[in-house]
């Protein structure tokens, strides 16, 4: 690989409430998110995340996975309901230590942690006084930053400040499939907009605490293409990739909220303090990138009874494309770059899979896909972008948030009534890849 770094970061990625289960273990209190997949209608099948994969009990078999799968990265997200589980005030250090020894155990196999700070679940007290609504949640997140920085900086060099604002955020004020579950577009962009200052914050008492190690946030950064070459098509598109990249990515980059977007939003346009974009633009080390799929868009129906963007474009298809993935990439590096990169999730969902009588599983469409991703990254990285890592997303079946569990993503078949990790052919196809060093 021809990566500036000494060692890329080969991993895979899971996020603290689809795998932890253990919802009141050791002073945890309830989250956001226990809250929301406990209320009726809001989780496919009524499932929630109590036991999911049991990981708080099990993270040392889940150790042991990795150790055989090989990889030398784990990017996973701290759950900060265990941490502060009022948000904010006195620290539980049971809660705390799980993560300690977690980390202690990936050094001790020469896994580099990357720690999320931020994956969707937060303490349901400060959901009920608003959450990221509430301009506080800025103060209350920067400072349980702090106190992971404090408490864990000394074994952890990546940091990745928040997970997808752009997809949670979205998803828990705009279309309500996350909690807080409102539909209401104009509190999403303000959500949003409270998240990026939370970011920045967070990013400024990083370098004030002088941590050492890089930190960065991860954004969803799918491609959205014109399903025609239709000029309706591609100003759907175009709306599309405003909405769902560049609205975040250009303030994060110092460019501040794109004029097109903010001229089509009108009045759902979120109030911005003085400083704000300064603090959003506090430089970073690294973007961490997500991406699955390239989004075929066809142009929608504005219904102004629901004001909102999400009527400004349909999603007509959705497609597995690794062409989209380096396109993307080299966008990203051309936009805002040249800039550092790790892919923090990439991955393909598949439904209704199972194992076979013979207890194996056998998902060859999952090895081609991340085949093809993989050789895209490459050829990311040999065209010039600067990519230090990439994290499989996941290491195991889990909790895939109101789809409960009927996307499965692993590479660990997750069999949930016995708790037993079955490896997919997927698995043993990452496994001799890094043992390989080639495709
Ligand atoms: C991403 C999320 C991650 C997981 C994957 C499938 O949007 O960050 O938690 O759900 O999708």
């Amino acid at each position: 690989m021809q990566s500036k770094s000494p060692r890329f970061l080969w991993g895979t990625a899971t996020a603290a409430f689809q795998i932890e289960g253990a919802p009141a273990a050791d002073g945890k209190r309830e989250s956001n998110w226990d809250r929301f997949s406990h209320t009726p209608g809001k989780i496919t099948d009524g499932h929630t995340a109590d036991v999911t994969c049991d990981h708080y009990h099990r993270w040392h078999e889940d150790l042991k996975l990795m150790e055989w799968l090989g990889v030398n990265a784990y990017r996973f997200s701290i759950c900060w309901s265990r941490v502060l589980p009022r948000g904010k005030g006195r620290v539980n250090q049971a809660g705390l230590d799980f993560y300690q020894h977690l980390i202690d155990g990936l050094l001790d196999r020469g896994i580099t942690p990357l720690v999320t700070i931020w994956h969707g679940d937060h303490p349901q007290e400060l959901e009920s006084a608003g959450g990221w609504l509430n301009r506080d949640m800025i103060a209350h997140y920067a400072d349980y930053a702090g106190v992971l920085f404090e408490r864990l900086g000394d074994r952890v060099r990546h940091w990745i400040t928040l997970n997808e604002p752009n997809c949670f955020l979205y998803q828990g004020y705009g279309d309500g499939l996350c909690p807080p579950g409102h539909t209401d577009w104009k509190l999403a962009y303000q959500a949003v907009h409270h998240a990026l200052v939370g970011h920045g914050e967070a990013v400024r008492r990083f370098r004030d605490m002088r941590m050492p190690g890089d930190i960065g946030i991860t954004m969803s950064c799918m491609q959205w293409s014109p399903a025609t070459d239709s000029a309706k098509d591609q100003r759907a598109a175009e709306l599309a990739d405003h909405q769902n990249n560049l609205w975040l990515l250009d303030p994060l980059h110092g460019r501040g909220y794109p004029e097109l977007y903010r001229t089509f939003l009108g009045e759902l346009a979120p109030a911005v303090r003085d400083g704000d974009q300064d603090v959003i633009a506090s430089p970073t080390d690294f973007l961490g990138v997500n991406y699955y799929q390239n989004m075929h868009v066809a142009a929608g129906t504005l219904q102004p009874d629901r004001a909102g963007p999400i009527q400004a474009y349909t999603t007509v298809h959705k497609e597995n494309s690794p062409a989209a993935f380096l396109a993307g990439l080299k966008r990203l590096n051309q936009r805002y770059g040249p800039r550092t990169f790790i892919v923090t999730e990439n991955g393909l969902y598949k439904k209704d899979e199972t194992l076979a009588e013979d207890g194996t599983c056998d998902d060859h469409d999952r090895v081609d896909y991340l085949r093809t991703h993989v050789a895209a990254l490459q050829d990311a990285i040999a065209s010039g972008v600067d990519i230090r890592g990439y994290c499989i997303w996941s290491l195991m079946d889990n909790f895939e948030w109101s789809a409960g569990f009927t996307a499965r993503y692993g590479l660990f078949f997750t069999d949930y009534p016995t708790q037993k990790r079955v490896a997919k052919s997927s698995a043993r196809w990452y496994r001799d890849f890094l043992k390989e060093g080639r495709l």
